[in-house]
Order: structure tokens, then C-alpha cells, then sequence
């Protein structure tokens, strides 16, 4: 057996299940293939820690028993691979995209409504849905019938994600206090329901939005190109090459003047890099072409 490192060595002895470092590469080449992720060294413990549950479910005491099933159980497969990700986020995160969307594009998105056209947004990599909801109080504002409004239009938020389990959070619509305490309080007091102790999501604003699992390397069902793509601390995980075709398919699926919001550590980089003007920190719009 290779051990992990010396430190590993001795904690090999207090683990309860077997872990290898080969079992550590296998797990990492195929989070990779599967999700585009790639995990670092430093992970190693995490992989152990988050995969053991699933060991326990799966009532088995080797990595390599595991590694061995995910190469023929498909579910097993996608419960270990959503196992490893990760799904920190949170209302208004990065608030000056909220306030440029608010400003510059939702006015002209709104009219493009009024005018009898399609609008569309996608949150990419939604996570538990904080992101999406934040889009949709940002542009309802305060003015309580624009949901209303909204639904006798062509309007729809698309919000995705690889993970099942925080899809389920996100269709719910329901968080703790401390979570909903990052709205701003104009926008809770309207868009927010108490709950017991937790706060959920007012019903109209949620009719707004579709959740859907999607895995952002395989393929894309949406038949339309989108007026806006958030896709926010989700390519921080991925390799150049992986960004570098994500770039490019976002930009096939932007309409021409469309924007397009990524995280605060990431870049737009590769081929598509040319399809796009800068409008700030982390915002670009595409070209007209
Ligand atoms: C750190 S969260 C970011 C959430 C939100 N966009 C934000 O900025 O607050 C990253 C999300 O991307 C999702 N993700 C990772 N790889 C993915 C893939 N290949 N396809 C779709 N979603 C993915 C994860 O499941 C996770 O929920």
C-alpha cells in the first residue's frame, strides 16, 4: 500500500477506512472527467473525509472497494463526484455585479420586455440558490407586482447546477436567518417570509426561476441564447483547457450585446477572450457580431 505521506502514514493507522494514494489519484482524475474539477494535494483529507460517509452508506471498508463500484454504479457515481464539490456562496455575494446589472442592463432588458421580446438569464453553477434569487430581487427591486408582471412575459432565470443536494435547497427556497441576514433589508422585508426561526422565499419571485441539474461540461439543452450568464466562482475549479471551451460555448450562448458575470478571482481567458469588452471588475459584454 502507498501511504500518503508520513503524516498520512500515521494517521492511515487511526483512519477507519483504507486510503491510498493511488486511491486519492483515481478519485481525482475521475472528479476531473466528470466534472471538469480539478482537485489539488491538499485535498486529500477532504476526499477523505466527505467520500467516508459514503463508504459507510455503501457499507464498505476500502477506497479501493469504493472506486471499484463507482466504475459501475452510475448514481454512486454522481453522489461521490457532487460529494466533492463545492457549494460556498451566498446572497448578494459580490454585490457590485447586483448593482451594475441593476444600473446598466435590467432597464434595457425590462423595455426589451415591454417591446414583446424574450429575455433570459442564466445562473451557472447556481449552488443553493442564493445567486439566482439575489438576481431576481435585484431587478423586482421593491416594486411588488413585477413578478406579476413578469410572468405574463417572456421571462425566465435558468439556475443549474451539478449537485443535486443543493438544488433541492435552492427549489426550496427556505434559509437561516444568519443566511438571509446578507439581503439588503428593502429587498427582505418584501422578497423574504419568516418561517420559525428560518426565512423563505416569497412564491412569486420563485415562480420566476427554473432549477435544473446540468453539468456545464456535457451537453446543453437550451434551445435560446441568454441576454445574461452569471457563472460566478465555478471556473476557479477548472483547468485552462476546461475554461477555455466553457468560454467559448458561453459565448455562443450570449446574444450579441449580452453580459456575462464571473467570479472575483477569475479571468476571462483562451479564443473567446476577443468576443468580449470589459464593463468592470469581473463583467464583459459581448460583442455585437
Ligand atoms: C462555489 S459554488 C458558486 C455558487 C455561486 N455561483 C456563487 O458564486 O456564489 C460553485 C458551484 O458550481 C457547481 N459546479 C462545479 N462543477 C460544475 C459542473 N461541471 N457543472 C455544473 N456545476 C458545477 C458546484 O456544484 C457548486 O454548487
Amino acid at each position: 500500500m502507498n501511504s500518503l505521506d508520513m503524516r498520512d502514514d500515521v494517521r492511515q493507522d487511526r483512519r477507519e477506512f483504507e486510503y491510498t494514494q493511488s486511491d486519492f489519484e483515481q478519485v481525482k482524475h475521475l472528479v476531473y472527467q466528470n466534472a471538469g474539477i480539478t482537485l489539488q494535494a491538499s485535498k486529500t483529507n477532504l476526499v477523505y473525509s466527505r467520500l467516508s460517509k459514503r463508504l459507510r452508506a455503501c457499507g464498505l471498508q476500502r477506497f479501493s472497494d469504493y472506486l471499484a463500484l463507482l466504475k459501475k454504479d452510475d448514481e454512486e457515481r454522481t453522489r461521490a463526484v457532487t460529494a466533492l464539490t463545492t457549494n460556498h456562496t451566498s446572497f448578494f455575494r459580490e454585490k457590485h455585479h447586483f448593482d451594475h446589472f441593476t444600473a446598466h442592463v435590467w432597464p434595457q432588458l425590462k423595455a426589451k420586455l415591454e417591446a414583446g421580446d424574450r429575455v433570459r438569464i442564466w445562473s451557472a453553477g447556481c449552488s443553493s440558490g442564493e445567486e439566482p434569487y439575489s438576481i431576481a430581487m435585484a431587478l423586482a427591486g421593491t416594486d411588488r407586482n413585477l413578478p406579476n408582471w413578469l410572468l405574463k412575459h417572456d421571462f425566465r432565470i435558468l439556475a443549474s447546477d451539478l449537485a443535486p443536494h443543493v438544488l433541492a435547497t435552492a427549489r426550496e427556497g427556505m434559509y437561516a436567518m444568519t443566511i438571509a441576514q446578507s439581503i439588503p433589508p428593502n429587498l427582505r422585508n418584501i422578497w423574504m417570509e419568516s418561517d420559525g426561526d428560518q426565512m423563505v422565499v416569497h412564491p412569486l419571485l420563485k415562480e420566476l426561476i427554473a432549477f435544473r441539474e446540468l453539468n456545464l461540461l456535457g451537453n446543453w439543452p437550451m434551445r435560446h441564447q441568454f441576454d445574461v450568464i452569471f457563472c460566478r466562482n465555478v471556473m476557479i475549479y477548472f483547468d485552462d483547457t476546461t475554461k477555455n471551451t466553457l468560454f467559448q460555448n458561453f459565448s455562443k450562448k450570449l446574444l450579441g450585446g449580452g453580459m456575462l458575470y464571473i467570479g472575483h478571482s477569475e479571468r476571462l481567458i483562451g479564443k473567446a477572450a476577443s468576443d468580449f469588452v470589459s464593463k468592470g471588475q469581473t463583467i464583459y459584454q459581448k460583442r455585437a457580431m
